[in-house]
């Protein structure tokens, strides 16, 4: 009877560790995105694009791909609850010097909802990074 009771209980811990896994890592936008290596797959595909929209793409025509999705996935990371730390410049300084609209601000933003379909990130989830980022615009748009 005491082993019966033993291997019941094994059994019911076996059951419910990876529940109790789960419960140790808060659900955060960033484990919800798939963490660093999702967040950098999809910048990768952002900065692409944004190099080839009619719009923007001429903004971005001298840009260093690997550097500016690397500094983007650091962002991104640490804006949703992530374990990294953003170590570029900060977003006025960054802007400054540049001609930057509300439409830019408005393409970048459809540029990104684009490489975030592609990767299938799901609506729900595109909305919260989206709302992280808006704020950005006072910082970023330089003509008003
Ligand atoms: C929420 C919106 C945006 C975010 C989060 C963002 C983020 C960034 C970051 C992290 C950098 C790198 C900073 C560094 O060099 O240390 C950067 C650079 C830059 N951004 Fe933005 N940006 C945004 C909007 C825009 C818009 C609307 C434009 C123009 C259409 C733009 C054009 C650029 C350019 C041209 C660079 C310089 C890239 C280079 O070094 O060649 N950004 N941005």
């Amino acid at each position: 009877m005491k082993k019966l009771l033993t291997a019941a209980c094994l059994m019911m811990g076996l059951a419910l560790s990876p529940v109790l896994a789960m419960a140790d890592e808060p659900v955060t936008l960033y484990s919800q995105l798939g963490g660093k290596e999702s967040i950098r797959t999809v910048m990768d595909d952002f900065v692409q694009r944004l190099k080839q929209d009619e719009r923007i793409g001429d903004q971005f025509k001298f840009t260093n791909a690997d550097r500016l999705a690397g500094l983007l996935t650091e962002q991104v990371c640490e804006a949703t609850g992530g374990p990294c730390t953003y170590s570029g410049r900060d977003m006025k300084s960054s802007h400054a010097g540049m001609v930057i609209t509300k439409a830019h601000f408005n393409a970048l933003v459809e540029v990104l909802v684009d490489s975030l379909n592609a990767a299938k990130v799901p609506f729900a989830l595109q909305t919260d990074i989206l709302a992280l980022l808006a704020p950005m615009h006072r910082d970023i748009i330089t003509e008003r």
